[in-house]
């Protein structure tokens, strides 16, 4: 089963602003963060056990430019993005990530590195791997 977390519904933050001004977004808003190096938006992505997980990040670039970033797990390096251009801000696209993740929150933050900040991001779907429990008593 996957889990959604919207960019713009808290524990989540965005270094930006949340904005609702393109169509196609879920829930209520997407993060438009600011347009600088390090502008970040974070999640808190919860799995009930350690494992690997899945990410798909929705995301849209309206500008011809990349807007490449860093993503960490509980603050080590994990993964990275190009952003590519979607064409316009209404072309969400996903891109999928797989990550380690421990038992609990994990912190799962897009450091943009570059001037023109992260695209605007929607929301992060989670697919977290691992053993599934038996049923108490077998
Ligand atoms: C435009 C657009 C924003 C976007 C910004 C950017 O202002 O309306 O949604 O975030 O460009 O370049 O980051
Ligand atoms: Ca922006």
């Amino acid at each position: 089963a996957t889990t959604r977390y919207e960019a713009e519904r808290a524990p989540a933050t965005c270094d930006g602003t949340i904005d609702s001004n393109y169509a196609g977004y879920s829930g209520t808003g997407f993060c438009n963060g600011r347009n600088a190096v390090g502008a970040a938006v974070q999640f808190t992505v919860d799995a009930p056990q350690a494992g690997t997980a899945t990410l798909a990040v929705r995301f849209a670039n309206g500008t011809t430019t990349a807007r490449p970033a860093d993503i960490t797990v509980n603050g080590s390096p994990a993964a990275s993005a190009p952003f590519e251009s979607t064409g316009t801000w209404a072309g969400w696209t996903i891109r999928t990530l797989t990550v380690p993740l421990r038992a609990g929150g994990n912190t799962v933050r897009f450091t943009p590195t570059t001037s023109g900040g992260l695209p605007n991001l929607d929301h992060l779907d989670a697919e977290v791997s691992g053993t599934v429990p038996p049923p108490s008593g077998s």
